[in-house]
């Protein structure tokens, strides 16, 4: 667990403390550390007063069977009525929810909260009319545009769990994710706009839906105007269900505990995990992080989250949480450099953004770019910057706080995943310090540790694992359909809490340091991939014989995906040339989407075992990292590695 290199960077470390005039008006004060620590719940009980509810809930946290918990007992509510309504109500009908950017230029849509509650109840009326009941799954599978958000809110308006499956899975991920939910309607578009280009999702959809005989409808948002075949009695256009419905819908209040959505997410096995959050808890969560974190002002602030709705950061802070406050945000619909390497920068200048929240592995593309992009537009209305999804090398935050920030925003860098449904630890810009690469400290009210192998707290200046040491009110509920998975996975590595699947270290402050995942989840550009799951797709080509992932260190995406396989003896007499290598990526890409194509495949003769069988994964990372093979002495066959190093000699590695 320790990292020389990170130890001597903590030696070094620069320490931003809050600005005054941030510190002067900040949302939370420090106090807020010490009233969470005395009674924690009564802490989560006041938050809980951001929200509407219909009914009061009686008691905040029912532990009374861990792991399973119930947050705010016994309460009533309608998410999208939190999100939507009650602003409307308030009288602020006419400020702006989104600025919408598509990708082609001058493709723009400014909607109110007005606006978006009618489009929100007109498909919740459409739902109701093709069947949904409440507790019925909707899968969503679309590009980033408002449609998506109106999808989900319908959803939630109903009690219809959702479900978005990312617009870059391939047809297999989505028909998996479909079967695994149950779900009876797709909502999806012909397409969306990636990189200039119309790119289709209405054909992986159809091409999903051949083993999903229980899907009734598919309601189809024309994006892009490409031609797409059509089901009859299945497929319906949106704006012909959508449109002729009413506004009016008087929404249901639901219990705390109502499923809100389930979001897959990779895990160490083969299977993605459904991760279930419920709507009182979440919201609370949600809400309650992107007030605080972002030293929100819904007044004057416009926030943007340049992330994918398909994640967790995209529900939680470009809808549940900023809707829940009242924000104005941006939602963009495409990549950073469509059609130029400024489109970013570009946007922030137009719609004067103030908070921006992005993944390092954005900003490390960006500074490759250079700086010189970013000079070129005024970026004076920044006034805080975030960022998440992975560790943020020191390097790539000064740069982002130089450059972007002006070296006068705050920088948070916020630690969460789509189990933790919020961000959990994480500077709070008016009252905390920032330090280039850490996390910091766990926010009030949430509680985390790092501790040995045998699961005691490390001291100071040590590594190991980050665990969450007491339930918190966006946490997963469980795993779809799974509650023994739920268990086994998070809560039994140490008895009685949470384990997160990733090292830290503390430093002599007690801040904390993330150092990655130390399961077989890869992260690659903030996605999570599992090993395993590549591996299956790999063999699952009739020529791959047996295959083993690694994630590799990368300066561009953080980690890549590296593969090493053994062809089946038929293939290996057609050679091991870049073909076969083309063929390998492309069948990854079908089988779970382009995110997971591995960077590089090598193919070998043998791969390095120990005596029981386990492939020793640690060496091949070694080889994918260009270092010397470490100790080999418990391999089966140490002559493995001579010859998988001769290999690479030989110039046999594809990337
Ligand atoms: O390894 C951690 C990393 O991303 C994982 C969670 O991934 P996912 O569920 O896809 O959610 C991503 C967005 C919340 C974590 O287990 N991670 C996330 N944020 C950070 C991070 N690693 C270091 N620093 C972060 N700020």
């Amino acid at each position: 667990m320790s990292s020389p290199a990170l130890t001597n960077l903590m030696h070094e470390t620069r320490r931003f403390d809050p600005p005054a005039e941030l510190a002067e008006h900040a949302n939370v004060t420090a106090d807020a550390y010490g009233s969470a620590t005395q009674d924690r719940l009564a802490y989560w009980e006041e938050q809980a007063g951001r929200l509407t509810w219909a009914e009061p809930f009686t008691r905040v946290l029912d532990w009374d069977d861990p792991p399973f918990a119930k947050w705010y007992v016994g309460g009533k509510l309608n998410a999208a009525y939190n999100c939507l309504d009650r602003h409307v109500e308030a009288g602020l009908g006419d400020r702006i929810a989104y600025h919408w950017v598509g990708e082609p230029e001058n493709d723009t849509r400014d909607i109110t909260y007005a606006e978006l509650t009618d489009e929100v109840c007109r498909a919740a009326n459409a739902l109701l009319e093709l069947g949904v009941r409440t507790g019925d799954r909707v899968a969503i599978y679309m590009p980033m545009i408002p449609e998506t958000v109106v999808a989900m809110l319908a959803c939630a308006r109903i009690g219809a769990p959702h479900t978005v499956v990312f617009g870059g899975f391939s047809s297999t991920a989505l028909q998996d994710r479909i079967l695994d939910c149950d779900a009876r309607i797709v909502i999806t578009a012909d397409g969306g706009y990636r990189r200039g280009i119309p790119s289709a999702l209405k054909p992986a959809v159809d091409e999903a839906l051949k083993s999903c005989p229980d899907v009734r409808n598919v309601v189809v948002v024309r994006r892009t105007g490409q031609q797409i075949e059509w089901n009859e009695g299945r497929d319906l256009w949106w704006h012909e269900v959508v449109g002729k419905q009413s506004s009016e819908h008087e929404c249901e209040a639901f219990d705390a505990e109502h499923p809100l959505y389930v979001m897959y997410t990779s895990g160490t096995t083969g299977k993605p995990k459904g991760i279930l959050h419920t709507t009182g808890g979440y919201l609370v969560g949600c809400s309650w992080t992107q007030w605080a974190v972002f030293d929100l002002k819904p007044d004057i602030d416009v926030y943007w989250t340049a992330a994918d709705i398909g994640w967790v950061t995209g529900h939680s802070y470009i809808v549940y949480g900023p809707l829940s406050n009242a924000t104005t945000s941006v939602m963009y619909e495409g990549t950073p450099d469509a059609p130029h390497k400024g489109r970013w920068w570009e946007i922030v200048e137009k719609y004067e953004v103030s908070i921006l929240y992005c993944a390092p592995t954005a900003i490390r593309t960006f500074m490759k770019w250079g700086a010189e992009i970013p000079q070129k537009f005024d970026l004076s209305s920044l006034r805080l910057i975030g960022s998440v999804g992975e560790p943020i090398n020191p390097e790539a935050y000064m740069w982002y706080r130089e450059t972007i920030g002006g070296d006068r925003c705050p920088v948070v860098d916020t630690w969460w995943q789509t189990e933790t449904g919020m961000i959990m630890i994480t500077p709070l810009p008016g009252v905390t310090s920032g330090k280039p690469g850490s996390a910091m400290t766990p926010l009030p009210g949430v509680c985390a540790a790092v501790v040995d192998d045998s699961g005691k707290p490390v001291q100071k200046g040590s590594g190991g694992y980050l665990v969450l040491t007491e339930p918190w009110p966006a946490m997963l509920r469980t795993i779809w359909g799974d509650d023994q998975r739920y268990v086994d996975t998070y809560w039994s590595r140490f008895p009685g809490v949470y384990f997160a699947g990733d090292g830290a270290k503390l430093d002599e402050d007690g801040d904390i340091w993330l150092l990655g995942r130390v399961d077989d989840v890869m992260n690659v550009s903030g996605h999570r991939l599992s090993t395993t799951e590549i591996e299956s797709a790999l063999v699952s080509h009739p020529k791959v014989a047996e295959a083993a992932v690694v994630g590799a260190n990368d300066p561009d995406t953080g980690q890549a995906v590296n593969a090493f396989v053994i062809l089946r003896e038929s293939a290996a007499d057609e050679g091991a040339g870049a073909e076969i290598v083309t063929e390998l990526r492309d069948h990854v890409a079908k089988e779970i989407g382009p995110i997971a194509k591995p960077k590089s495949i090598m193919v070998v003769l043998e791969l390095p075992k120990t005596r029981s069988g386990k492939i020793m994964r640690r060496l091949l990372r070694d080889v994918a990292e260009k270092r010397e093979v470490g100790d080999v002495t418990t391999l089966a066959d140490s002559s493995v590695m001579d010859l998988i190093s001769a290999n690479l000699a030989g110039g046999k590695q594809e990337d």
